[in-house]
């Protein structure tokens, strides 16, 4: 399981970041891989409102680190954890920045129909702290965070929030974090114990990929569905995205990656082969299928889309199979 910390702070030592590397530590312990991203420390622009999102699916700004970094963590990630403390009853201005981009997410599910398939599972956190006792300090960012998760296809499960925290350190001598922690830990255990299946191909950019996408799709709840590949390309094949965008599954901002990093993410119960030969790790204890699928990198659109249909009906059966 993929965990991915968004931290809005500009205080590195202050008590926001503190918060998030305690949760951090708890979720690692418990087996997951996480990453965490310093929002002041990035170069992100803010969004222009230029609307390009919602005319094309895609933000108008190409090179910077939203793009670069930020949506495919987003993609990857099972839980998403946001982090900031209260400026003004809301976030702060570097991850206000951050959160108006994910518009572009928002834009390809709300404009353009398109259905990120890791919504089903992905769930999100909102860690804060403020230094006054009101009430209501809270209130702005969770608003802010609602929409937030919903963009980028994710539930939003939970705030914990501390007042009267105002000086770097102070959030370390109070008595509850791990009490808090580990209570908000124990809230997502369903999430650690889905049974872990990775798809495998050659290059990770269009058959696991799509076996992967429908997986969680149709069950992403109770399986988690890791996909690598034996000899990762650069990028997926835009094609298998265009093919998977016909049918509303979004497929944009994924990357291929390798059999090892993608087994560091999740012990699978079941490796699913097809096509990455003896290329394919033996890992003892693990249930082995292998699917005989010609890749259908570089043939005709007609072709990719009768690949597709063929994985999506192995998917169902599989899933049947496995309860
Ligand atoms: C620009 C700015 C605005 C702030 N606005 C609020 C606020 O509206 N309400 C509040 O309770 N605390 C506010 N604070 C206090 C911070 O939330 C508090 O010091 C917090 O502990 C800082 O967390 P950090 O150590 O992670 O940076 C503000 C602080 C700054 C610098």
């Amino acid at each position: 399981m993929f965990v991915l910390g968004l931290q809005g702070s500009p205080r590195k030592k202050g008590n926001t970041n503190y918060l998030l590397n305690e949760f951090m530590e708890a979720v690692r312990k418990r087996g997951a891989v996480t990453e965490v991203l310093h929002a002041p420390e990035m170069n992100i622009l803010p969004c222009l409102g230029c609307g390009n999102c919602e005319r094309k699916g895609f933000c108008a700004i190409k090179n910077d680190e939203m793009v670069t970094t930020v949506y495919p963590l987003l993609r990857r990630a099972d839980l998403v954890v946001l982090a900031s403390p209260v400026y003004f009853y809301n976030v702060t201005a570097q991850l206000k920045t951050l959160i108006d981009r994910s518009q572009a997410l928002w834009a390809r599910k709300y404009k353009h129909g398109l259905d990120d398939p890791g919504r089903l599972h992905r769930k999100g956190l909102f860690l804060s702290v403020g230094a006054t006792k009101g009430k209501n300090l809270f209130d702005g960012m969770s608003l802010t965070g609602r929409y937030f998760f919903d963009a980028i296809g994710s539930e939003y499960t939970d705030l914990l929030g501390y007042r009267r925290i105002e000086e770097p350190g102070e959030l370390a001598r109070h008595p509850d974090v791990e009490k808090d922690v580990a209570a908000l830990v124990e809230k997502i255990e369903p999430m650690f114990a889905r049974k872990k299946i990775l798809f495998a191909c050659r290059e990770n950019a269009c058959r696991s990929q799509m076996a992967s996408a429908f997986a969680r799709q149709l069950a992403g709840d109770r399986i988690e569905a890791l996909n690598a590949g034996s000899t990762p390309a650069d990028r997926i094949n835009p094609e298998m995205e265009a093919v998977m965008a016909e049918i509303g599954i979004d497929m944009a901002y994924r990357t291929p990656r390798s059999i090892d990093a993608a087994i560091e993410e999740a012990q699978p119960d079941m490796i699913v082969t097809m096509g990455c030969g003896e290329q394919c790790p033996y890992i003892p204890g693990v249930k082995y299928i292998d699917w005989d699928l010609p890749d259908p990198a570089g043939q005709p659109v007609e072709f990719m889309r009768e690949i597709r249909g063929d994985i999506r009906k192995r998917v169902e059966a599989l899933l049947g199979e496995t309860g």
